[in-house]
């Protein structure tokens, strides 16, 4: 059985997630979420106290790290050595652990092969940094969804209000901007735009505009190289 994979990269806060979920769900796909594989490896390497700046003690840590992603309901959970730590990951400490621990290449290839492997079992709905460059270069739909950091800025508030952890617009904004910024520069598998991907500017959209034009966007796409989507 041919499996499609559908590829979303971008920046943090562009609503990938959200998007790339809808998306799934649409086309009856898998979706995975690869920053939570790189959100547990942090959350590792800070429970056994290592610098995550520190590649050399990173990567000597990663031999003993068991990570994985396990669906339940249809929900992605992140594994850590049995337990589930799908909450645990979403602290803004988590996030900034996830950011540095990814921008070691040792961290990189020790995840790979696990996100290369769900891909091959079943179609999927990929979303990360590198997906459409390193991960998955030769996904049939490649999309690269971005916003305006101000944007994602208001978003990421919206969102923290929400989970009763508000944090001021500017602190929320510096850390985008901060993260950003290590996510483009780093040597490893930087962000940017596979050549082939269809560039998606969500600056100023609702939830719904955002879906309705990725969902069409990748229909297109899938149309254009003669798949059929189940409808
Ligand atoms: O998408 P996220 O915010 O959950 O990702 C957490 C961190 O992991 C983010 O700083 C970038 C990194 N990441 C990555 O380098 N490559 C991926 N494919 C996914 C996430």
């Amino acid at each position: 059985m041919q499996t499609i994979a559908v590829a979303i990269d971008g920046p943090s806060g562009a609503g990938k997630s959200t998007l790339a979920r809808a998306v799934a769900q649409e086309f009856g796909f898998l979706y995975v979420d690869t920053g939570a594989l790189y959100r547990t490896v942090g959350l590792f390497v800070r429970r056994c106290g290592a610098d995550p700046d520190d590649a050399a003690a990173v990567e000597a840590l990663l031999p003993r790290a068991r990570v994985s992603l396990a669906y339940r309901d249809g929900e992605q959970r992140a594994i850590l050595d049995g337990e589930d730590v799908s909450a645990a990951i979403r602290t803004p400490e988590a996030s900034r652990y996830a950011s540095k621990v990814s921008a070691h290449s040792a961290v990189r290839a020790f995840l790979l092969e696990t996100q290369r492997r769900l891909a091959r079992e079943q179609s999927v709905v990929m979303d990360g940094r590198d997906i459409g460059t390193v991960v998955l270069p030769d996904a049939q739909v490649k999309i690269f969804l971005h916003a305006s950091a101000e944007d994602r800025a208001r978003r990421r508030m919206l969102e923290l209000d929400g989970r009763g952890t508000p944090q001021p617009y500017e602190e929320v904004l510096a850390d985008i901007r901060e993260r950003d910024a290590r996510d483009e520069s780093r040597a490893a598998a930087p962000l940017r735009r596979a050549p082939d991907a269809v560039d998606l500017d969500t600056t100023g959209n609702t939830l719904e505009q955002s879906k309705k034009l990725l969902i069409e966007t990748v229909k297109e796409r899938m149309g254009a190289c003669g798949i059929e989507s189940h409808e």
